[in-house]
């Protein structure tokens, strides 16, 4: 069964209440949970799941204990970088005097990424629930989430959320009589990639155009108005409810070593059922696949994304890697935000490569030159390799201009830029070079769309 709105099949949470008997054992089903419920983004509906349990129970814990707790759990930032959430909670400066500010970066924009729009219109209570936690744990009495500008459909949702929140008494002052108060805001942005990066997005919300910021300062100690701030992706903070309810342990019994708990994957691209699958860290490709129905009718897997576009490129001798970021890791990519993008064999690697190459083009900001020039050629030399006029010469130039962004642009979008078209060498450099002996591109693009018989 597919449901609204991410088209996920609805799974009940191991551990957490029961079994149902169409969930497959390997899954975890916790943010994802409810989201078969024809009013799941409702306060009514979340309450009716048990919503809003965890608050009070934060609430009367010492702040210092709440941010052990989530230390103790394991959690790690579910936005990319896997930087331990407790942790980063635990550098915000005490007895400063200054304001402290929580910011939920909601700005979604990797290609390929499709976990924290989905999770915001079904459940946004559970992201609204885990800010009021994590800004007691971090002292702060106002919030921001800086939702992606394009997605209004979200803005809205959210907006609403917040809105029968604050009517509950859950934001606004003393909650619960505690007398801790939060002031949650949802702040739109124009729509720009660049803005996800931490400190544009925190020149952005500060009203200024979005360009990264030098660090240091980090934003815990100069942050939103020169003020500590955390900035935690929207799956981090929406996974901290549901440890204050269930215990650390309980998290850390879940995925792997050193990647605690569950995670939402996304599948998109050839497989039969494309959508979010919420399930321990650690779950091979392979079984996903399964999960999702299989490959398309008739083909079989050629390349694959295991976290958006600026992981490298995994192929088919990758199925059986854990999908945690230790595993990931070692076989050369990056686990990222779980942006799986499956391609079969009637993909071109090298038009692939290209598409990306050009939104990170489109994308760079424009602040160091080279992210900025560097993306510009190598779009004109993958074009040329693309429509086969490239020579042996534009293959090395491609590589020497990647290698020469790397390291040496200002912020990761930049090391991001040469990561297809380098990963797509290493893996098919034949099917490059074929292009050159052929005089253009072998493949027939009709035939890796949605439609093709
Ligand atoms: C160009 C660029 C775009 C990014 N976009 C996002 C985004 O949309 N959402 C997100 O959570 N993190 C994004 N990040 C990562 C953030 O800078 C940051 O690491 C993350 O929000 C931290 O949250 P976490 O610790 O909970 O993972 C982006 C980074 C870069 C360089
Ligand atoms: S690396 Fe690219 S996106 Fe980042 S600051 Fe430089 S030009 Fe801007």
């Amino acid at each position: 069964m597919q449901s609204s709105p991410g088209g996920t099949t609805p799974r009940t949470p191991r551990g957490t209440a029961g079994e149902k008997a169409s969930v497959p054992a390997v899954l975890t089903p916790v943010l994802t949970a409810n989201w078969d419920q024809a009013d799941s983004f409702t306060l009514d509906g979340y309450k009716r799941t048990g919503g809003y349990s965890a608050v009070p129970k934060a609430l009367a814990m010492a702040p210092d204990d709440v941010i052990a707790a989530v230390k103790a759990a394991g959690l790690r930032g579910r936005g990319g970088a896997g930087f331990g959430t407790g942790m980063k909670w635990s550098f915000i400066p005490q007895g400063d005097g200054k304001p402290h500010y929580l910011t939920v970066n909601a700005d979604e924009s990797e290609p390929g990424t499709c976990k924290d729009i989905p999770l915001m219109m079904a459940n946004p209570h559970v992201l609204i629930e885990g800010a009021i936690i994590a800004c007691f744990a971090i002292r702060a009495s106002h919030a921001f989430i800086y939702v992606r500008g394009e997605a209004l459909h979200v803005v809205r949702r959210l907006q609403l959320a917040v809105a029968e929140a604050y009517a509950a008494g859950y934001l606004g002052e003393d909650i619960g009589g505690s007398g801790f108060g939060l002031d949650l805001v949802v702040h739109p942005g124009a729509g720009a990639y660049i803005c996800g990066e931490e400190t544009a997005l925190l020149t952005s919300l500060e009203g200024y155009r979005g360009l990264p910021r030098n660090r240091p300062p980090f934003p815990a100690v100069e942050g939103l108005y020169a003020s500590p701030t955390v900035i935690n992706n929207v799956e981090s903070i929406a996974s901290v409810p549901s440890i204050i309810n269930n215990g650390a342990e309980w998290f850390n019994s879940l995925g792997t070593e050193k990647s605690s708990g569950f995670g939402i994957f996304s599948l998109s691209g050839h497989v039969t059922n494309p959508g979010q699958f919420e399930a321990p860290l650690g779950i091979t490709l392979r079984e996903l696949i399964g999960l999702a129905g299989g490959m398309r009718a008739g083909h079989r897997l050629k390349f694959w994304t295991p976290g958006g576009s600026s992981t490298p490129l995994l192929t088919d001798a990758h199925l059986d890697i854990p999908l945690d970021f230790e595993g990931v890791g070692a076989a050369g990519s990056m686990l990222g935000t779980r942006a799986l993008q499956i391609f079969d064999e009637t993909t071109c690697v090298l038009r692939a490569a290209l598409r990306w190459t050009e939104f990170y083009q489109h994308e760079s900001c424009g602040k160091c030159t080279p992210c900025r020039e560097g993306s510009y050629w190598m779009v004109r030399t993958i074009e040329r390799l693309e429509n086969g006029d490239g020579t042996d010469a534009d293959l090395e130039t491609v590589l020497d201009v990647g290698s020469n962004i790397i390291g040496r642009a200002f912020c990761a979008l930049g090391d991001a830029v040469p990561v297809p078209i380098t990963s797509a060498i290493k893996y098919f450099r034949d099917e490059i070079i074929q292009h050159q002996k052929e005089g253009g591109c072998p493949f027939n693009p009709a035939a890796s769309t949605a439609w093709a018989e």
